[in-house]
């Protein structure tokens, strides 16, 4: 067919390092097939899926299994992470083997509860990230910090807003020092996932400027929400680590500016309807966002928050990079895979609660008015996604490191 594109942009398709899809074991909070239907209809055609399922994916065999469960269920490509645990540190070569493209490493509690691993653990995964040249993604945040301030100010009531100090910048920027000491020591390189604070910034600029192989993600929350949004979304907007005073978001639009930041991720993270209402203490915290993480981008580089052309650079070609996917995805060039996505900068619209393929809708930006729309989202040639209604069959494929 013939696309016809004047006036449009087009891009490469977002490579997504960073979604939780639940499945297997937790597919009440949502599934494959809507997720990657929500992935294609923003103009995601890679995504690289996080290990924290039940069961977790934490040996060769559970590569494999989840691969086989998944395929078929794909309406774009998909890479997998394996899991860091003290158990399952001792099995880095044999999942490398069985295909994933890089490790996740959850230093805080999060859904799954995936113990953090010990300080020895630390160093032998960054010493086989030397060694093997694989990327470690951090969730940033010490464990011991995160339940001291919990204690701390759960007894103060149940305000949205207190969720922001049960885990301040300070748990999330030791951890990052504990993540590029140990880097310093071992070699490595980390990519420290969703920066949500100033401190964190801070942290990693320390560690970039004296050599450390270091890179941050952001996600779109976070740059475009804010702590005054507590009172309106409640619990909705709870997610680890939290939504923080303007200022945090104004650094971190700086450091997308800047190339301090090196890639864009969603954090998708869904959960079920009376998981994310109540009070804020027992919601669980994490919010769906795949399907928004580009036109949110979108919207804040059309009104002139951001350059555009850090676009595909930090959603396409980075991050396709830091997973070894790259060339053949992240980019536009010959022999890459052609996945591309077509936006007209032109045209405003409302993200309406019926166009999102989520199983839950609970979505904050729901009647928020975007500049921007992801016109067409094109898969290793195909259009899988047309003004955001996706068509065909599952075409996507479980992608392995290019080597
Ligand atoms: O809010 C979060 N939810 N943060 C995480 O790091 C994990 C995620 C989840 O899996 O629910
Ligand atoms: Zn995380
Ligand atoms: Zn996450």
């Amino acid at each position: 067919e013939v696309i016809e594109a004047g006036g449009m942009l087009v891009l490469p398709g977002v490579v997504d390092e960073h979604v939780h899809m639940r499945e297997p074991g937790l597919t009440y909070k949502d599934d494959f097939e809507h997720g990657t239907k929500a992935a294609a209809a923003g103009g995601v055609t890679t995504v690289v899926e996080m290990p924290n399922t039940l069961p977790p994916v934490d040996s060769a065999e559970r590569v494999a299994e989840k691969a086989r469960l998944l395929q078929g269920k794909a309406y774009v490509d998909f890479a997998l992470y394996g899991v860091i645990h003290d158990g399952s540190v001792g099995r880095i070569r044999e999942m490398l083997d069985a295909g994933v493209v890089g490790f996740k490493v959850f230093l805080g509690p999060t859904t799954g509860n995936i113990p953090p691993p010990r300080l020895g653990s630390l160093v032998e995964v960054m010493e086989s990230s030397e060694k093997y040249g694989f990327t470690v993604a951090f969730h940033a945040e010490t464990h011991e910090l995160v339940e001291y301030f919990t204690a701390r100010y759960r007894a103060q009531g149940s305000k949205p807003s207190l969720h922001d100090l049960a885990r301040p910048p300070l748990a999330e920027a030791h951890a990052i020092r504990t993540i590029g000491s140990i880097q310093e020591h071992a070699g490595g390189r980390s990519l420290i996932v969703h920066v949500s604070s100033k401190q964190a910034l801070e942290a990693v600029e320390e560690f970039k400027r004296r050599g450390v192989s270091m890179y941050a993600e952001t996600c779109p929350h976070y740059l475009v929400l804010s702590a005054d949004d507590y009172e309106k979304y409640g619990p909705l907007i709870k997610v680890n680590p939290p939504i923080r005073g303007r200022d945090h978001a104004e650094a971190l639009l700086r450091g997308v500016n800047s190339g301090l930041i090196d890639t864009i991720g969603s954090d998708h993270a869904p959960h079920a309807p009376e998981e994310k209402s109540g009070d804020i203490w027992s919601a669980a915290s994490g919010m769906p966002g795949v399907q928004t993480l580009l036109p949110l981008m979108l919207d804040l580089a059309l009104r002139g928050f951001i350059d555009v052309r850090r676009i595909p650079l930090l959603m396409a070609r980075n991050p396709a990079k830091l997973f070894k996917l790259w060339p053949w995805k992240g980019e536009i060039a010959p022999g890459s895979s052609g996945d591309l996505v077509v936006v007209d900068p032109r045209e405003e619209y409302v993200v309406r609660e019926e166009d999102l393929y989520y199983k839950h809708k609970l979505s904050p930006y729901i009647g928020w008015r975007l500049k921007g729309r992801v016109k067409y989202t094109i898969l290793k040639g195909v259009v899988v996604a047309r003004d955001g209604v996706v068509e065909g069959k599952p075409v996507g494929s479980w992608v392995r490191p290019v080597r």
